[in-house]
């Protein structure tokens, strides 16, 4: 070996090292298991296909939050028992054990009480009470036999919030392209798809998206640098304003993952964008005030797509 070819040697070799990603020093995290109790999540996961769990007996969890379709239902705004549509979209239900608190304005502090809710709601799956639901589910042999076996005592409402919000906690979707490639397989996504992550960071993107689920670890303003009506401007979401009262929450929302976004459109609170490019041209105007060539467009959607990871086989 000449001394040329060493140093382009030595020069490759310090070219790869300084673009292999380190994990450590990345503002998104590859996703991990969370632990969950697996006997309490069997029947969680009987419970959130059981449209019994509504007062009709017409909804349940996973007809707004359908598993082998992203993990939400698709339409703008779900419709709820009433055949009315709420005022918001679903989110999905994959990941979002990670999310530091729960619902678009986050005012569920937990995924238990998320279903402490929405069980109840009248505008959602319409149970009169808790103590009508327990009752209702307690009628039923093969749950009263369930409970009895995990928890030693008849059935109680916080144990039925408490089952479903460990299914919940299994659903996280794991070895994504993305996070191969975060764990040092630089083959795992494509050039573009590098590019895409690179201006996802250099945009600013990053400065809300980030963390294990790409999102869902703080609120952040919808129209940050001007006003943006998605949807009828005489019945504007005020989000986590509604639940605060403090004026600088006007319009506030938690800022969502973007781990299964290329699975969950139509987008945003009110499910008022039916792209992923028209919601990344929205950011993009509204959040960064930045004018963003289609190409880098093209190549962030290629990041996002390679963000989706799969269910654990001991989930499924
Ligand atoms: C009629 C459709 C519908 C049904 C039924 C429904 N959801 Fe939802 N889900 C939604 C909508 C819409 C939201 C957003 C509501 C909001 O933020 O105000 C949501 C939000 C959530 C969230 C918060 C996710 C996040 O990232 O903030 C979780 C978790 C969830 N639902 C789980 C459940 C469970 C568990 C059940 C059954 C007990 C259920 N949902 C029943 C439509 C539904
Ligand atoms: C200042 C914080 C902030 C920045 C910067 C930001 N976003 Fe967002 N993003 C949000 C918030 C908040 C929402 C939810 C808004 C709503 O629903 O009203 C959101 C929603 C989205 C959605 C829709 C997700 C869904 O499931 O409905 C996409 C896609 C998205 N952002 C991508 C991006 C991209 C790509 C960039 C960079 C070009 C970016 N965001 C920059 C805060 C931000």
């Amino acid at each position: 070996m000449n001394r040329l070819n060493i140093l382009t040697c030595f020069f490759g070799v310090f070219l790869s090292i300084n673009s292999v990603v380190a994990v450590a020093e990345e503002p998104i995290k590859p996703v991990t298991i969370i632990p969950y109790d697996r006997d309490k999540a069997a029947i969680g996961k009987l419970l959130f296909a059981d449209v019994r769990l509504s007062g009709n007996d017409s909804l349940s969890c996973a007809s707004c939050h359908i598993l082998d379709q992203g993990g939400d239902d698709n339409v703008a705004r779900s419709i709820g028992i009433n055949g009315k549509p709420s005022k918001r979209n679903s989110p999905t239900v994959f990941n979002t054990g990670f999310n530091f608190l729960q619902l678009w304005d986050g005012r569920a502090d937990s995924l238990e009480q998320q279903v402490k809710g929405v069980i109840t709601s009248k505008a959602v799956m319409g149970m009169e009470s808790w103590d009508d639901t327990v009752e209702k589910i307690a009628g039923i042999e093969q749950y009263n036999q369930a409970f009895q076996e995990v928890y030693g005592k008849p059935i109680e409402a916080k144990h039925i919030q408490e089952v479903i919000a460990e299914y919940e906690r299994s659903l996280v979707l794991v070895n994504s392209p993305f996070d191969q490639y975060l764990n040092g397989d630089e083959s795992a996504i494509s050039d573009t798809a590098k590019t895409g992550y690179a201006l996802f960071k250099s945009y600013g993107c990053i400065s809300c998206h980030q963390g294990v689920n790409v999102g869902g670890n703080m609120f952040q303003k919808i129209g940050v640098l001007k006003d943006i009506n998605l949807r009828d401007p005489n019945d504007v979401d005020l989000g986590r304003h509604n639940i605060t009262g403090n004026e600088w929450d006007k319009r506030v929302f938690k800022v969502p993952s973007l781990r299964l976004v290329v699975q969950t459109a139509p987008y945003f609170h009110d499910g008022s964008v039916k792209t992923l490019r028209d919601a990344i041209d929205i950011m993009t105007e509204y959040q960064l005030g930045r004018k963003v060539p289609d190409e880098h467009k093209t190549a962030i959607m290629e990041f996002l797509a390679t963000l989706p990871g799969e269910l654990p086989t001991e989930a499924k």
